[in-house]
């Protein structure tokens, strides 16, 4: 099988280029801005590669689509605190150039695997969050924080319509706060850009206070990558033809647990494993003052994974502790020579390997 995954370097895409090559025989062609991962990997005659943005390679984004079995767009920009401050950034790249790709895959009749969000749930009132069911509740315009959640659901919207009218195959799948190695970089001392585990970790390294925005009682279901790359293998795979037109999310439900537990856990991970550091303080911060007025939270995110369970026969394994440990470990374990990563220019920081 030939993959395309596009946004092969980031986070989700070069777990999913790990375990493809571990564990299957396809080859993968691959695009991405960045290749700081892609250039370590151990399988390059796997791998056809091009550093380069969406919007400037649509000719060879096409050709490679045309070559493919099933392509992957991971490509975007997914932390709230940029929907605020670069929303246009947000629909261009999230809405505009992964449009296109989706056009493509319809154009030529290829499979698409498309990245949802948990977000396009947004405030919805159900105590957990089905597929086919449940309401996706947004704030007004003037909440620029929805506009990650919008595009993306205009996207699935546009895509289901694809499948009913012209036979388009196609899988969305919608991570629920996936977390592991690699999420972010945590050398840029940057405030903001971050996802919650990465940004307190961020602020572990640089000394800083671990901000609870609004008092932190806010939930998440935090997933471990390895966990979310299982599930995500098997809708690829597409066994029986069960993830065909279908959305799952993929989360996992026993971690539902609060930003203040999270803070809280680390710092005592920083306590007994690493007591020479400064331990962090806890402050409270206001959504207002932390991400600006067009923020708006959500105050609880559980999704409901029965379909993944009983369609794929997935089930998550990873508890929050172990998912906060390894991530700890990779970021801030006793190998890590901070100092030394410390004093690079942040962009170059963030390449580096766990040493
Ligand atoms: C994330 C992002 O939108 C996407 O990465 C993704 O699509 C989705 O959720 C997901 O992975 O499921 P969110 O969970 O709000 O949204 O993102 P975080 O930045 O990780 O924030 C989580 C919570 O921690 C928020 O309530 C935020 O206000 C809080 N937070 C964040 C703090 O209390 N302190 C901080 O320093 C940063």
């Amino acid at each position: 099988m030939n993959v395309f995954i596009v946004g092969i370097n980031g986070f989700i895409g070069f777990h999913l280029f790990e375990a493809i090559l571990e564990k299957t025989d396809w080859f993968v062609y691959g695009l991405d801005m960045d290749d700081s991962c892609v250039m370590k990997s151990r399988y390059p005659t796997r791998l056809e590669f091009l550093k380069g943005s969406m919007r400037e390679n649509l000719d060879w984004i096409e050709e490679k689509i045309q070559q493919s079995d099933v392509v992957i767009p991971l490509a975007a920009i997914a932390t709230p605190a940029l929907y605020i401050k670069q929303p246009l950034k947000i629909f261009e790249v999230d809405f505009e150039d992964n449009m296109k790709i989706v056009k493509l895959c319809a154009k030529h009749n290829k499979r698409i695997v498309f990245p949802s969000t948990s977000e396009v749930y947004g405030m919805s009132v159900d105590s957990e969050f089905v597929e086919d069911t449940s309401n996706l509740v947004v704030g007004p315009i003037c909440k620029q924080r929805w506009i990650y959640s919008s595009c993306k659901q205009l996207i699935d919207r546009v895509i289901w319509a694809l499948g009913l009218e012209q036979a388009f195959s196609f899988t969305l799948f919608r991570p629920f706060n996936w977390v592991g190695p690699r999420l972010d970089n945590v050398y840029d001392s940057r405030e903001g850009y971050n996802r919650v585990v990465t940004q307190f970790i961020s602020n572990i390294i640089h000394n800083n206070p671990l901000k609870l925005v609004n008092g932190g009682k806010q939930k998440r279901c935090f997933t471990y990558i390895a966990d979310g790359i299982d599930c995500l293998m098997k809708i690829i795979e597409n066994k029986n033809n069960l993830a065909h037109n279908q959305i799952f999310n993929i989360g996992n439900p026993d971690n539902h647990c609060s930003i203040e537990f999270v803070a809280n856990y680390m710092i005592q991970w920083v306590k007994v494993n690493r007591p020479e550091m400064q331990l962090p303080k806890i402050i409270y911060i206001s959504d207002k003052s932390y991400y600006g007025e067009s923020y708006e939270d959500v105050a609880y995110r559980l999704p409901n994974i029965a379909k993944a369970v009983s369609l794929l026969g997935w089930k998550p394994t990873a508890g929050i502790e172990e998912i906060l440990d390894t991530t700890l470990e990779y970021y801030l374990g006793k190998n890590r020579k901070l100092q030394n990563v410390l004093s690079l220019p942040a962009g170059q920081a963030g390449a580096l390997d766990v040493e």
